[in-house]
């Protein structure tokens, strides 16, 4: 079942969501994080998952819980999810296309919020409202910097923008704020596996033009570039990443008592 209640979120094109589905579903990204908040997930039956994306965490929730609300505003994003719950029968599971502040959600158990830059910075109200629509605990997902440089970025923005990649430890910029609000979350940290597979060189090609805003004339050196550096698998290719995250919860009203 969808609810459409805002349009947004021409950044996720159909194609973009299809690169990360298939990253996704080689990746162990959910088991690790669904592991590092097992005690929060075996004592909720529902689960509202803030920025559902496509679903790497909504749809695992989705088959373990009684009930589960998604929340997703771009419209490639809610699709996709939409269209992977109907495959799989999931009919306890109801997307919301719109983002958080738009509408009224009525608490879960356990609130869910991944990798959503705008609502987990310092400052943003989310961090502060969040505790009230969850029942039993919140679980939090943000990036810690690893040894995996992603995308190569470190090497290519110097390179093709004649910048310095630049990516701070957004883990610990939510754990101050948390703290700021008087809240006592602990901190997991989890490795896991975003290695993204491509059919061709070009289609890598293409994903790097895209991702990061390059003119079309980068594609003759990207090709060398990535040529060098990608893995070759099967017929296609894999760019080879590892990723750390920081897996930050805390119970809230009746995980209290
Ligand atoms: C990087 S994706 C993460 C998806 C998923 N949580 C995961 O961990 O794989 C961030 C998602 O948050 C959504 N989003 C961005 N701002 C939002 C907001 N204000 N309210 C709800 N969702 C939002 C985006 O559309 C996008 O699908």
């Amino acid at each position: 079942m969808a609810t459409r209640t805002a349009g947004a979120g021409s950044f996720w094109t159909a194609r973009k969501v299809a690169w990360y589905q298939r990253a996704n579903a080689r990746s162990d990204y959910a088991a690790r994080v669904l592991a590092a908040a097992d005690g929060l997930v075996a004592e909720s039956r529902t689960a509202l998952d803030v920025g559902a994306g496509f679903g790497a965490l909504a749809l695992p929730l989705a088959r373990r819980l009684a009930r589960v609300t998604a929340i997703e505003p771009a419209p490639a994003m809610a699709q996709a999810l939409q269209a992977s719950a109907a495959q799989e029968r999931l009919g306890n599971l109801v997307v919301l296309e719109a983002t958080w502040d738009a509408i009224a959600v009525a608490p879960h158990d356990l609130v869910v919020c991944a990798h959503v830059s705008n609502l987990l910075e310092p400052g943003s109200t989310f961090l502060s409202v969040v505790p009230a629509v969850a029942w039993r605990g919140v679980v939090i997902v943000r990036d810690v910097p690893g040894d995996g440089d992603k995308f190569f970025f470190g090497e290519l923005y110097p390179r093709l923008l004649g910048r310095p990649y630049e990516h701070g430890c957004e883990a610990d910029d939510t754990l101050r704020a948390l703290i700021g609000l008087g809240i006592r979350p602990t901190a997991t940290t989890i490795e896991y596996s975003s290695d993204q597979p491509f059919e061709s060189l070009e289609e890598a090609c293409d994903f790097w033009i895209e991702y990061m805003g390059l003119p079309p004339d980068a594609r003759g050196f990207l090709r060398g570039f990535l040529g060098e550096r990608l893995r070759r698998e099967g017929g296609g290719w894999v760019a080879p990443f590892r990723k750390r995250a920081a897996v930050i919860q805390w119970r809230t009203r009746a995980g209290r008592t």
